[in-house]
């Protein structure tokens, strides 16, 4: 490939640029950028390399990456219970997906800057007037009114101010004794004493518990045991609105790279991956590990050169590839894609969005997607990985700690005509907090049959600090 002209923090600014907000008052734009740039970072370049290294040991399979959160957060939605419970949910799927996987598990939220949403549409139509579409909170407000709708350049203060306080409870949470491990365990078992699949659960549950157990008549404890007390947790959020991650954009004082850090990892979505387009360049000059969503339309060459792009050193834990077809179309289009990433000798991380190829609208008029959709785009592309011979890295996943009835299905069965009950997403509809452990579960289960494949091969997995 010839080499590219050179990065500049602004290079982006020549290029063309897809799902572009118009704000009315550029000087006020400006004005809040030029704020926005004077602003602490919100992470460190330190803790970006660390997340990098982690998911080096997820591309050369020996970790696996558990990536959710909201489609979008939102203002109003604001709270410490809000993300507490998230927070909680999360933690358990990944003290199960450790367990039964063995490895460890790499743990993301779509949370402290995911703000900023892509349209398929710049309008919205609802009788006979026209508005500009609902952009995330960060650009303009949910409501159907002329006034909401106008894009607002504040609104970018909001969101930073938002992303510090809940990153600030996160890190809070997560070494703070919240996140001790007999704590998640003892909230994992309420889980699967209340739900009516529990009999399919109670296996595996019941193994941690003996573990734990084991582990105490041994004397490790989290009181003599840091890694059993606290986790590490990291942020990432869609690098849609440029102005705003621009304003972010840092030059690190140890090695002189620039880096993103509106958050720890951040990634392009499908719509904004054109590899001429001004979102491929802002990324590829920053250091920060970067997601890929991947959908139907991405063809294998088109996908090679992106990755010459984004990943020219070929450098483990750099690029995650989030795959996100649909339970129909991911067996037609992954495995090319798997192949073609294989062929070239490319260290990436694959990981599965069962969520955005799987969206539809019931019958009374909500946007949802029915669980079992979820379950089996997730089931296929384990067993895809496992035929092509390569590592189901990951999961990517729209979730909530909430009991919202936003997608259809689970044990608790949610119907079309309960989506009314509790729908309260701004955007797309999110798993539930039993939906999400649901998920967890079977996960595990295909993670097991990993580890155990691997053991009859006569491969031993090295032994690496948990995360
Ligand atoms: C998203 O992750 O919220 C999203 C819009 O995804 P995609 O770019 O894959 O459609
Ligand atoms: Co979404």
């Amino acid at each position: 490939m010839p080499a590219l002209p050179k990065w500049t923090p602004e290079s982006w600014k020549s290029k063309p640029i897809q799902q572009v907000p118009t704000y009315r008052d550029s000087a006020e734009l400006a004005e809040v950028e030029r704020r926005l740039a004077t602003f602490p970072p919100l992470v460190f370049a330190g803790e970006a390399r660390k997340l990098k290294q982690s998911l080096a040991q997820v591309a050369s399979g020996h970790a696996f990456l558990l990536q959710g959160g909201d489609c979008a957060e939102s203002f109003a939605e604001h709270s410490a219970n809000n993300i507490r419970d998230f927070f909680r949910v999360f933690l358990q799927m990944a003290v199960v997906m450790t367990y039964a996987g063995g490895f460890p598990v790499v743990k993301v939220g779509r949370i402290a800057g995911q703000f900023a949403k892509p349209r398929s549409s710049p309008v919205e139509r609802k009788d006979n007037v026209e508005l500009p579409s609902y952009r995330g909170d960060i650009v303009n407000g949910p409501e159907f009114t002329d006034e909401a709708r106008e894009p607002d350049p504040k609104r970018q203060l909001e969101a930073y101010r938002q992303s510090a306080a809940t990153l600030n409870l996160l890190r809070a949470f997560a070494v703070g004794g919240y996140a001790d491990l007999e704590r998640v365990h003892q909230w994992m078992l309420g889980f699967v004493k209340g739900s009516p699949a529990s009999a399919r659960y109670e296996e595996l549950a019941s193994r941690i518990t003996e573990t734990l157990a084991f582990m105490k008549a041994c004397g490790i404890t989290s009181e003599n045991t840091p890694q059993l007390q606290g986790t590490s947790f990291y942020t990432s959020h869609e690098a849609l609105l440029l102005g705003y991650e621009h304003a972010m954009t840092r030059q690190d004082s140890t090695s002189g790279d620039w880096y993103a850090t509106s958050g720890h990892m951040i990634w392009i979505g499908d719509r904004t991956r054109q590899p001429d387009h001004a979102h491929i360049e802002y990324v590829r000059g920053i250091k920060n590990p970067i997601g890929l969503k991947c959908g139907p339309t991405l063809e294998p060459d088109a996908l090679l050169r992106l990755i010459d792009i984004l990943d020219p050193d070929n450098e483990p834990g750099r690029l995650t590839l989030i795959a996100r077809f649909g339970s129909d179309k991911v067996a037609a289009h992954l495995p090319n894609l798997l192949r073609a990433t294989k062929k070239a000798g490319r260290h990436v991380v694959w990981s599965c969005d069962p969520m955005h190829g799987n969206t539809i609208t019931s019958a009374n008029g909500y946007k949802t997607r029915p669980f079992e959709r979820v379950l089996r785009e997730v089931e296929q592309f384990f067993a895809i990985h496992r035929a092509e011979g390569t590592h189901a890295g990951g999961v990517h996943i729209e979730m909530t700690g909430q009991a919202v009835t936003e997608c259809t299905g689970g044990s608790n069965t949610i119907s079309e005509t309960d989506l009314s009950d509790r729908y309260h997403t701004h955007c797309d509809p999110r798993l539930n907090a039993d939906q999400a452990l649901e998920l967890a579960f079977l996960i595990a289960e295909r993670l097991k049959e990993e580890r155990l494949a691997l053991a009859t091969d006569g491969q031993v997995l090295p032994t690496i600090a948990a995360e």
